[in-house]
């Protein structure tokens, strides 16, 4: 929230400034410094060096993922992937990972390349535009909804929805839905059930309906395991694939340089999608809970307490990357931890890669520079992706 001025008889106001940009990446290397395991004002406990970090990820048994509000055993509410531990997690993320291939996401290169020259037109009609409304986010939504079989007549709909539901990614871990996002919810679950029920009278080739279909030896998914992941998929992959576009186009706005150098060698072009992952984190936290009195780096965590593992602050750490503070675009190796790892490293890594790399190729085909409006806008260092970021565009003749 920004500062308020305030006149001669007001009290003065006591808000906190927002972080000016780059203040949290200064916050996260005295945490790594001086206290690499805290505890902050909420009771949360921060974890900010890189080896803590993926401890915490990999050690699932002693730091929970079931950190969620959910009431537990309801059927028409069942656990997330996400926010579930082993034997839930491993029967959905096996059943689920059946259908999400690699040849899935080889598939949708054709649909991403489409759609991202499309909204890549629409963005350089003009000088100026909004990287965000016009490009950034509607790329990975757009693609989702193909991938799930939402047909072009409802696009808009499905838009809306996601967008009412799906604000920040921060929210969904620590807040309480709003009553808009509470309503966007039934409408969408109406949807796909709606769908479910044709794809299970007749097949389609998309993922839900090889979702609908896939099975183990425990079964398939049940429709509302199957509405789960449907959102799941718009929260996990959604904003984390903006925020990966906005920050290329960060990195090309701070060092011009970059988008010369990957202009004449675009085989470089996957490396530089790591080191923005890396520079850049899109998830810059998430969440577990201790299942029983543990220690970490000193620190004495109890049974329930929450911790933030900082996957920003982890792969920024000096200890593990050299010139960690520093964007190499030709960094090898880069061991980053922006997907997170152990069970439940992100299942869409192969997908953002690929929508990352498609966009970043657009831009470099279509322009020849592009430059934030407002580079030091301290939207972009926060949570989840901002809404909108207006650039100036040198479009290529
Ligand atoms: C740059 C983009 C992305 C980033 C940085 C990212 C990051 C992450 C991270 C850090 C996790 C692990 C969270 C934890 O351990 O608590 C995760 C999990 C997950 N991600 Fe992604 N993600 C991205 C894009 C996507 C996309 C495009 C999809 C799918 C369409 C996706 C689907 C998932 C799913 C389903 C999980 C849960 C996996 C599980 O619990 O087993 N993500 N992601």
């Amino acid at each position: 929230m920004a500062r308020t001025m305030s006149t001669e008889n007001d009290t003065p106001d006591t808000t906190p400034a927002e972080p000016a940009i780059g203040e949290v990446y200064a916050e996260y290397e005295r945490l790594r410094a001086e206290h690499p395991v805290s505890r902050n004002d909420d009771g949360l406990w921060l974890v900010a060096r890189y080896d803590d970090v993926r401890h915490v990820l990999k050690a699932h048994r002693d730091y929970s993922s079931e950190v969620s509000q959910r009431i537990a055993d309801d059927p028409d509410n069942p656990p997330s992937m996400l926010f579930s531990d082993p034997p839930t997690h491993d029967r959905l993320r096996a059943l689920v990972s059946r259908a999400f291939t690699p040849r899935t996401i080889e598939r949708q290169e054709e649909q991403i390349a489409a759609r991202c020259e499309e909204l890549m037109e629409g963005l350089t009609s003009s000088d100026h535009g909004d990287l965000v409304t016009e490009l950034a986010a509607p790329l990975p939504v757009g693609v989702i909804a193909t991938m799930l079989g939402v047909e072009d007549g409802d696009f808009v709909e499905f838009k809306r929805w996601s967008d009412a539901i799906f604000t920040n990614i921060g929210e969904i871990l620590i807040g309480t839905p709003s009553e808009e996002a509470i309503a966007a919810n039934e409408e969408m679950s109406a949807y796909f059930l709606d769908r479910i029920a044709d794809l299970r009278r007749a097949p389609r080739e998309h993922l839900l309906s090889d979702l609908v279909y896939v099975e183990t030896e425990e079964g398939r998914l049940t429709d509302a395991e199957l509405l789960m992941f449907c959102r799941l998929l718009l929260i996990a992959g959604n904003e984390t694939t903006t925020s990966l576009i906005v920050s290329a186009a960060r990195v090309f706005n701070d060092m011009p340089e970059s988008f010369a150098r990957l202009k004449d060698a675009p085989q470089l072009i996957p490396s530089f999608v790591e080191e923005t992952l890396r520079f850049h984190s899109p998830f810059k936290a998430t969440m577990r809970k201790a299942t029983r009195d543990l220690e970490l780096a000193g620190a004495k965590i109890a049974a329930g307490e929450l911790i933030l593992p900082l996957i920003a602050s982890a792969n920024r750490d000096e200890r593990v990357f050299d010139r960690a503070a520093e964007f190499e675009l030709e960094r090898s190796p880069n061991p980053h931890l922006a997907f997170g790892l152990g069970i439940h490293v992100c299942l869409g890594a192969p997908l953002a890669r690929l929508e990352g790399r498609i966009a970043i190729a657009a831009m470099l085909r279509r322009l020849k520079g592009i430059s934030l409006d407002v580079p030091d806008s301290p939207e972009l260092d926060q949570f989840g992706a901002p809404n909108s970021v207006m650039v100036t565009l040198q479009r290529a003749a």
